[in-house]
């Protein structure tokens, strides 16, 4: 197997956070530093594609500077190069891409091209002890993604499900524009939901029995159905309508709450009861729950008291898109004996795990 060099430097840049990690010996992360763009898309409630790339063209050096100075090493130092080439926003990828391809060349090292969902796998690995047990079911739960894989080794993947319209973050965030609670709509929908004092709605599930797949946009329907029957189709559009209209509707404080906590139950119950009937099925010896969502509390309980195999959630920072993830993904794909991608690597937007 070949070795992986000492320093390898990797780059993510696929949606709306510029970040870069440098990975010492193919295993530790000595420094991440990222840059979110998050306050510039809040007002669009969602990230705009243009702002993003020129926002990354922006920050990309003085984060790469940044992420070496953390690690203590000068730019000579790295024996690798490794960045995100999809899936993703076409503009912010390229960004990144010709970041990473032109300091590979300018260092005469090797470029791994990393597929963002791998990296959002391999997250389960950076720094854990004990590590995953192979195979592992591993469950991407991001804005951009809802997908359920078979990890039967690093670089070796079995999708076995995904969501069939919007992924779990997406209706976290659109039930959240709903609702009047801001962008991004997970951490919002999180902090809403455990402000309630009760649970007297429940919001239906799409079980799609028999299949591995998701399916969410329903629930954006049954929320609507469901403000409209509680509070009348006036109230329910002064709900909709936004923070300032709300602040008028019938008790917002408990309504607004209780509905998100619904909302919240309703995704989780679906991913938590698949992903372990999923693992059971294919004799998983772990569990691992990565990407955006998994920075839900709820989420990270009701998975930890379903599994009946060991359950790796990465830390909240390694959940959400960074850099790390993408190193130790290019480290894996160094040490398979990938060749070196300088020339040849080219972004793939719709690019699948397997
Ligand atoms: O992985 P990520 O940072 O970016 C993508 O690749 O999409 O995931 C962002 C998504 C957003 O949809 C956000 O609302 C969701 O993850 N998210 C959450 C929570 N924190 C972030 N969803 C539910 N609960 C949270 N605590
Ligand atoms: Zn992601």
């Amino acid at each position: 197997m070949p070795a992986c060099p000492a320093w390898l430097l990797a780059v993510e840049t696929s949606c709306d956070d510029t970040s870069v990690a440098v990975l010492c010996g193919g295993v530790e992360a000595a420094a991440t530093v990222s840059q979110t763009q998050v306050d510039a898309h809040a007002a669009f409630g969602g990230v705009v594609p243009e702002t993003a790339s020129r926002m990354h063209a922006e920050a990309i050096d003085a984060v790469c500077r940044a992420a070496l100075d953390a690690a203590g090493i000068g730019v000579h130092q790295l024996g690798a190069v490794a960045v995100t080439v999809g899936p993703g926003l076409p503009g912010s990828l390229l960004v990144g891409l010709e970041f990473a391809r032109g300091l590979a060349f300018g260092l005469d090292v090797p470029l791994a091209p990393v597929n963002h969902l791998e990296g959002h796998v391999a997250a389960a690995w950076l720094e854990a002890d004990p590590q995953p047990a192979l195979p592992a079911a591993a469950l991407i739960v991001s804005g951009g993604h809802t997908e359920l894989a078979l990890v039967e080794a690093p670089g070796r993947y079995r999708v076995l499900g995904r969501t069939r319209d919007d992924a779990a973050g997406e209706a976290f965030d659109k039930a959240a524009r709903m609702l009047g609670l801001g962008f991004p709509g997970g951490p919002a929908m999180q902090a809403a939901a455990a402000r309630a004092r009760a649970a007297p709605y429940r919001l239906p599930r799409a079980w799609l029995r028999g299949t591995n797949d998701f399916s969410f946009s329903g629930l954006k329907t049954a929320l609507r159905r469901l403000l409209e029957d509680r509070l009348g189709p006036d109230e329910a559009a002064r709900i909709l309508r936004g923070p300032a209209a709300r602040a008028s509707a019938a008790d917002p404080e408990t309504f607004v709450p209780q509905v998100a906590l619904a909302f919240e139950e309703a995704v989780v119950d679906v991913l938590v009861r698949k992903t372990c009937a999923a693992a059971a099925a294919w004799g998983a010896r772990s569990i691992i729950v990565t990407g955006g969502v998994a920075a839900n509390a709820r989420l990270r309980r009701e998975m930890q008291a379903a599994a009946s195999v060991p359950l790796h959630v990465p830390p909240p920072a390694r959940c959400t898109d960074n850099a790390a993830m993408i190193a130790l993904a290019g480290a894996w794909a160094i040490q398979r004996g990938e060749p070196d991608a300088r020339r040849s690597a080219r972004v793939q937007p719709n690019l699948r795990l397997a």
